[in-house]
Formats: C-alpha cells, structure tokens, sequence
C-alpha cells in the first residue's frame, strides 16, 4: 500500500513563556485531528511536543502537499490557538502567519516534512522534533547517517546501501536546490552543508533505486514574516532498517552533541541535548536547544507507536556532554560564538536596538600597505 506520512508542526504558545506547551492545548489539538481519523481523511495520527512546539503525525493516501491534509493541520492550530488565548499563553498563535489557510500549509508558518512510499513488509521509521534551533541542526546528523561510514556501518556491510545516498541540498537564502550523490560527491557535500547558516538537507534517497530515506522541514520563519519570530524548530522523518540504516545508526549521531544555532532569542549557539519526551521542556536560558526521538512502526498506515528512543542511559553521557558544552558556551556571555555573527541576527531585534547609533560613525582610515608595497609582496598582480 503507498502511503504518505506528514508531519506538520507549529509553536501556537507557550507555557510557561517559550519553554513548554500546555496540556489543554495539546488536547484541543489532538481532538481536532482524531475527527479527521474519524471520518477517515486520515489513516491514523499522532500529536508530539518538543518545549513550545506541536507536531501532528499524521498517515494518509492523499500524497504530499495535499490541500486536504494541510488544511486540516492549519485548522487543528488554529483550535489549538483559541484555548492558547484563552489560558493567554505566551504568543498564542505565533506560527500562524496568515489570516487565513490558503491552498498549502507552506509559507503560512508552520513547519513541514512529508513523504510518501510502498509501505514495506515492516516499516520503521522516526521522527525527529527539535526545539529552540533550525533546519540545519539536521545537516550533521544526516551525514553522518547517510555518508559516514564511520558511524553508519551499513554503508559497508548492506548491499542495498552500499551505493550510497543522494542528498537534495536547499539553499535557504536563494531557495534553490541541488541533488548531491554520495559517496562520489561526498566533499562537495560537505562544503554546501557545513555551511548550516545557509544550506539544509532538504531529503535523502537511496541510490540503489531512488527510495525515499528521510525528509526535513526546512521552512524559515523569518524569511517568510520578514521580522524574528521565532527559531523555526524543525522535524525530520527518517525511515529505518532493511536497506536503510538501522535504528541504531540514525540515533547515534544524537552521542555526540554538535553545537547548533538558535537557544535563548534565536541569537546563540548551543548544544543539540538529546532528551527523552518528558524533558522536551527548555528552560535553561530559554534552552539549550533540544530534540526527541519517536519511534513507529507503520502498519496498514497505521502509527504503532511512539517509543521514545532517547528515553535510554546509554544517551545520559550526551546530556552530560551538552551540559557541560552549555557551560562552555554561556561563559562568552553577549560574545561570539555564543552570540551569533550579525548577518544571523538580521532579521532578530538586535538591528532595531543599533539603529541609534547610525549618525554616531565617523570615518576611520585604515591603515594599508601601498599597492606599490603589496606588489612588491606579489599580493597584487
Ligand atoms: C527562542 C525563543 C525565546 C525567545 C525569548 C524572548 O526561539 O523563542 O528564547 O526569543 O524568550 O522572547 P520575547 O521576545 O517574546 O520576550
Ligand atoms: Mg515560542
Ligand atoms: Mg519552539
């Protein structure tokens, strides 16, 4: 059977400020959908949090970017954001950019990741929330699923993955993509995607025969609204097992936390803590960033599930690592790498509050070698 699996997500406020989402809204939500489970526009579907964010999994055989499926998501928020202003929970509503849903989900604010496929004999798959960060907090960790061999021992031993993956690459400023096969491309990979400030992987296929592996969100909030709201806390969906890395292997780059941008006002650099569904709840510094993993297994496209697969001690080092990477990363202060560098902070409210220094500058002469000098240095030819 061909099914298609969407997750759509959205910050509609949160409690207490951005940390956590309240149970009253969950709920709305989450009645909402089960109508649409109901009267079967849905197969199945499932609500996840991660800090002030709401997921809705969801299976169904309308296929990706469906109006039907969008809309009802936008609608379920929109439930959602009456009893978060009624409670009066901090920036009820906030991903909801648009007055009103208009054909597709995309570009109105919240996020999205869909992809469809045969359902396999067994199909696992997880999906991955995260909060207080952005799309490429997912560029490291699908590397080293997808093309390091070193963490991934599938791309040796599987036949099925041993001709590699492709990546199709987004360029988040000029919106352009770009499919990357590796492991022949593999550093040209690396040199889009270490860029994170600018490229995110957008989805993965399988090159033994062009099969979906893992899908992100890749919205940027600020991009769309012109103005900071908000980090845009992403999902990615990563299918598992049998020709696709095992689940093992998709969780273990979540071992060794990486440093990822967003954390307290979007404007700093942290560690990605992987966390069980009852710590998905941000406070430190309004952080530091977070991620959970939930585990399905998809069967007649129904979710069994979900297992929280970081829900484990052997995952208690990387919280203690990201801990002590906080640390390190808090005593910069207002200093970068903490702080992020000022083309990421465009679009936050740091330029508002530089603005009444603009007739302050005076002219500066900076002093340089002559060109006569430099030439003489063979700096100029
Ligand atoms: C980060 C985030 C928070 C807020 C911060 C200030 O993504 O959501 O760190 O940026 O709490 O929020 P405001 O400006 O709403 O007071
Ligand atoms: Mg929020
Ligand atoms: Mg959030």
């Amino acid at each position: 059977m061909k099914i298609t699996l969407s997750v759509i997500k959205a910050d509609i406020g949160g409690w207490v400020g951005h940390s956590s989402t309240h149970p009253e809204v969950v709920a709305a939500v989450k009645e909402f959908v089960d109508t649409k489970v109901a009267d079967g526009t849905l197969i199945d579907a499932d609500i996840l949090t991660c800090g002030d964010d709401i997921a809705i999994v969801m299976t169904h055989t309308h296929g990706v970017d469906a109006e039907v499926v969008h809309k009802l998501a936008w609608d379920a928020f929109e439930t959602g954001t009456k009893v978060a202003k009624k409670l009066k929970l901090y920036g009820a509503g906030q991903d909801l950019l648009a007055e009103a849903f208009s054909g597709n989900i995309k570009g109105l604010g919240p996020g999205v990741a869909e992809m469809e496929f045969e359902e396999r004999p067994s199909e696992p798959v997880i999906v991955f929330f995260a909060d207080k960060t952005e799309p490429a907090a997912w560029n490291l960790p699908l590397y080293e699923m997808f093309a390091d061999p070193m963490k991934t021992a599938g791309l040796v031993i599987d036949p099925k993955m041993h001709q590699g993956f492709t990546f199709e690459v987004l360029d988040l400023i000029e919106g352009k993509k770009v499919k990357i096969s590796c492991p022949e491309e593999l550093y040209d990979l690396l040199a889009l995607i270490g860029t994170t400030s600018r490229y995110a992987v957008k989805a993965v296929y399988r090159n033994y025969d062009g099969e979906i592996a893992a899908v992100a969100s890749t919205q940027r909030l600020n991009y769309i609204a012109g103005k900071y709201v908000g980090k845009d806390d992403p999902v990615l969906i990563v299918r598992a097992q049998s020709g696709f890395p095992a689940v093992g292997e998709i969780l273990e780059p979540f071992a060794n936390p990486w440093i990822v941008a967003g954390w307290m006002r979007g404007s700093h650099n942290g560690p990605l803590m992987p966390v069980s569904f009852e710590d998905a709840r941000p406070s430190r510094f309004d952080g530091p960033p977070r991620v959970i993993g939930a585990g399905y297994q998809i069967a007649e496209g129904k979710l069994i599930g979900p297992a929280d697969m970081f829900y484990d001690p052997a995952f208690d080092k990387a919280r203690q690592i990201a801990n002590e990477m906080a640390y390190m990363m808090r005593r910069h202060g207002a200093f970068e790498p903490h702080r992020l560098p000022p083309e990421e902070l465009e679009y936050t409210t740091l330029p508002k509050v530089l603005e009444k220094l603009k007739d302050r500058w005076e002219e500066e002469k900076q002093e340089q070698l002559s060109e006569d000098k430099q030439r003489e240095q063979g700096e100029v030819e």
